[in-house]
């Protein structure tokens, strides 16, 4: 800014004559006009009436004007400044209005449209099972264990007085690890062909008495069909306490075929041979669809039991003192029972499902009818 100056005529300070004042002016207002939105339109202000704009600076130089000058040339460059105000005022005011009109066009929400329908998941009908199995005994007062799925051999066979050159070790069953420093041979590490490694684990883990149970996925070198996989799911039930007998093991069973294919059905144990129970048994139930109607004479055809009238549903048997005697339990003090079921099996024969490959193929329609219980 100059100073004040008595002897200064206001024609020659140039940022204030008349022509530079309203050339400002039309720069200004044109910009004005020509921003097409309120980011151009902002650029526009800070440029034209921003602190560095031309009519800001002629501004500041009216102070250096001789007094007598001073009210003319501030006469015109506040007329200036309103004019560019002004401008902004209705260019604002229009591109809001137009912004508004384009927000209220593209951000439309037409609520009569039908929403997006996503089909809702379900839960996959193993788990499902798997639940209301472990809950059957749950409430009956068991506790539900869990255990790793690739397990030391001796977890899966040897504590369970499975001999070392039994078949169930042999390839063809056990789906083996690899040894850690790659040389061939046994690692003595397996994926687990059954859940009964659980009784070891919970015994050697748990104080007695022992009430469990253990749903969990188990691995078979098995060849895939309508009534094999190679991993499938198991549930393992383990009760050791003073004075059990096969009462209490034929009871604990009797109420849970109760709880899962509705009262009234009878059961029925067949002797079977586990090595870790003795003795031991098949489980078998009444059929839930022809009720034995089918193995009587006269009676028709029963596609559930091949009309036999009765369906074996588990394994079963009283505890070896062997296993207890692994896992340092007195067996004359204690005794326990053991069973352990197919969950793929007891789902098929509950439901009609003809081909347990339907389990795995993860197709929701499959999973859908069996509900979205949690
Ligand atoms: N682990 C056996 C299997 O996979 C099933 C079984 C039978 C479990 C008898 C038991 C039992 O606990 O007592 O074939």
């Amino acid at each position: 800014m100059s100073a004040p100056n008595k002897n200064y005529d206001p024609v020659e300070v140039t940022a204030l004559s008349a022509e530079e004042v309203d050339k400002a002016v039309a720069d200004a207002l044109a910009a004005i006009a020509a921003a097409t939105d309120l980011d151009e339109l902002k650029a526009a202000r800070l440029a034209h009436i921003g602190g560095k704009a031309p009519i800001t600076l002629a501004g500041a130089e009216i102070k250096a004007l001789p007094p007598s000058a001073r009210a003319d040339a501030g006469k015109r460059v506040g007329k200036a400044k309103g004019q560019v105000n002004k401008a902004l005022t209705d260019r604002q005011e229009e591109l809001e209005r137009e912004r508004d009109e384009r927000v209220l066009v593209t951000e439309t929400v037409d609520v009569t449209l039908p929403f997006d329908q996503f089909p809702p998941g379900a839960r996959h009908p193993v788990a499902l099972t798997m639940e209301r199995l472990a809950d059957v005994f749950t409430g009956m007062g068991y506790e539900v264990v869990d255990g790793p799925e690739v397990e030391a051999e001796w977890y899966n066979f040897d504590a369970l007085n499975v001999p070392p050159d039994h078949p169930a070790r042999e390839m063809q069953d056990t789906l083996f690890a690899a040894r850690a420093d790659g040389k061939p041979g046994k690692s003595g590490t397996v994926l687990r062909t059954q859940t009964s490694p659980l009784q070891i684990r919970s015994l050697l883990s748990r104080s007695l008495p022992l009430y469990v149970v253990s749903p969990g996925r188990v691995y078979r070198n098995e060849a895939t069909d309508a009534t094999h996989l190679a991993a499938f799911h198991q549930i393992e039930g383990l009760a050791v306490d003073e004075g059990l007998t096969m009462a209490d093991l034929r009871g604990a069973i009797q109420a849970f075929v109760d709880a899962m294919f509705g009262g009234g059905l009878k059961t029925r144990l067949r002797p079977d041979y586990f090595p870790f129970t003795e003795p031991s048994g098949e489980v078998a139930m009444e059929c839930h669809l022809c009720r034995g109607a089918s193995a009587q004479p006269g009676g028709s055809p029963c596609r559930v039991c091949k009309s036999t009238g009765w369906i074996e549903i588990a394994g079963c048997g009283m505890v070896n003192p062997r296993v207890l005697v692994a896992c340092g339990v007195d067996p004359d003090r204690y005794s326990g029972f053991a069973f352990g079921l197919g969950i793929e099996r007891a789902l098929m024969l509950a439901h009609g499902v003809s081909d347990i490959r339907d389990t795995v193929e993860g197709d929701v329609r499959f999973s859908r009818p069996f509900g979205m219980e949690i």
